[in-house]
């Protein structure tokens, strides 16, 4: 597709991801909706399969009235923001050290081996992907991961594989 071809950013955003942006910036005062950009990219993101794409945070960033540059910084900042794809199940695997101490090194060469893929990697089913992430807020539970948005705490192979079977 050529540049004059190219369609307007906004349509890149759904009627239905734009009404949940909406929701977000009527938040906040009118003159400051940039305030809404992180939920703005999680919105999108999850719209996407989990993760975005520099035409979306463009996108968002037109939305928004931001300069491109500063959506870009905060997605490239917080780790809940993909750049690539990942699996229908991103299992997020604290590396602090709470749950370091208690065995998520372990934990981690666990699941790659049983699921066969490395940090990063999606499974040949799309089902799951595997990401190591700062602390999760779950210190006193560690070790902990989270899938999706959900917690899982006090981990052990046999609580991973439980988890791993229950998921679609
Ligand atoms: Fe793992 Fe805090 S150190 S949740």
């Amino acid at each position: 597709m050529n540049q004059m071809t190219k369609k307007p950013l906004i349509d890149l955003l759904s009627s239905q991801v734009r009404a949940d942006i909406d929701h977000w910036i009527t938040k906040y005062p009118e003159e400051q909706k940039q305030s809404a950009v992180m939920a703005a990219l999680r919105i999108v993101q999850d719209d996407n399969k989990g993760h975005l794409t520099n035409e979306l945070m463009d996108a968002v960033a037109s939305y928004l009235d931001m300069p491109n540059i500063a959506v870009y910084e905060v997605a490239t900042f917080y780790s809940m923001y993909e750049h690539a794809p990942v699996g229908r199940h991103k299992i997020c695997v604290c590396n602090s050290v709470s749950c370091l101490l208690n065995g998520s090194p372990g934990l981690l060469d666990y699941l790659q081996e049983k699921l066969g893929v490395k940090l990063g990697e999606i499974t040949a089913d799309g089902k799951f992907s595997i990401k190591e992430v700062e602390c999760l807020g779950a210190c006193v539970g560690a070790p902990a991961v989270m899938i999706g948005k959900d917690y899982y705490e006090n981990l052990t192979r046999e609580k991973i594989d439980q988890i791993l079977e229950e998921l679609d």
